[in-house]
């Protein structure tokens, strides 16, 4: 569903991916892990494909890095929900209308906007805060409200960077547990992140990226790991 094939990339003047090799199935609940400056946010940015390789190619549900037209992006884009640590939410509009808004800019008519937008704030737990500002809410319900922004055209693939950098450890368990169930629903999620705690806690499976190239760890009791290809 995913794959990354000898992908090399690099910023001008830093190298970030050298032969980079990832396959990621179907429903897959992935933890992308690394130091900081490993390219955890450039990997999720060539899922989107705002960024593109030098060389070898990115494939995300047919969609070729080497053959994508500019004009099939949103069509991609649309499959790929993204949640960023720092929520971007739009803070001049409501929560409502900060959803209304990605509805209407990808097409939906006005008699799918208010449905959906119910349906997704269910999900999240929050239809009673759907007329306030984003100001007005915690953290963590900002986080939620990000969430339910990028499950609301029904991705494919969740892809989040970073969700719960800004939040306290119970509240991240929120944001984990919200994502873990809408993975159970059979959709894709990458989830980056440093908090290793939560990592340790639950079963799924890790993709750490070192040097360029990634790996796939397997945790094992006693905090012992062993790897093998990505
Ligand atoms: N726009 C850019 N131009 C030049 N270099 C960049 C750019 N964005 C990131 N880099 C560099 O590329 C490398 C990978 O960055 P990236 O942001 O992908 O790392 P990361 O794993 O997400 O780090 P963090 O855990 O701190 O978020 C870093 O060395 C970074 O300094
Ligand atoms: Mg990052």
């Amino acid at each position: 569903m995913l794959k990354f094939h000898n992908v090399s990339f690099e910023y001008p003047n830093q190298p970030v991916f050298d032969n980079l090799n990832v396959g990621i199935e179907n429903g897959e609940f992935i933890f992308l892990i690394g130091k900081s400056g490993t390219g955890k946010t450039t990997l999720l940015q060539m899922v989107y494909m705002n960024l593109l390789p030098q060389s070898g190619y990115v494939e995300v549900d047919g969609y070729n890095s080497k053959s994508i037209k500019k004009s099939e992006l949103p069509y991609l884009r649309r499959k790929v929900g993204v949640v960023f640590q720092d929520f971007k939410l739009l803070d001049d509009r409501t929560v409502y209308d900060n959803l209304a808004f990605v509805l209407k800019i990808t097409g939906n008519v006005r008699s799918q906007i208010k449905r959906k937008i119910v349906h997704a704030l269910t999900d999240v737990g929050l239809v009673h805060k759907q007329h306030n500002m984003p100001q007005e809410l915690s953290g963590g319900e900002q986080q939620r409200v990000a969430i339910a922004r990028a499950i609301i055209n029904d991705p494919m693939l969740i892809l989040a960077d970073e969700p719960t950098g800004n939040l306290d450890p119970e509240t991240s368990m929120e944001i984990f547990n919200i994502l873990k169930r809408i993975n159970l629903r059979g959709t894709t999620v990458i989830f980056a992140t440093h908090n290793y705690d939560l990592v340790r806690k639950h079963e799924a499976k890790i993709i750490k990226l070192n040097d360029g190239k990634a790996v796939r760890v397997i945790l094992k009791n006693k905090g012992q790991s062993t790897s093998e290809p990505a």
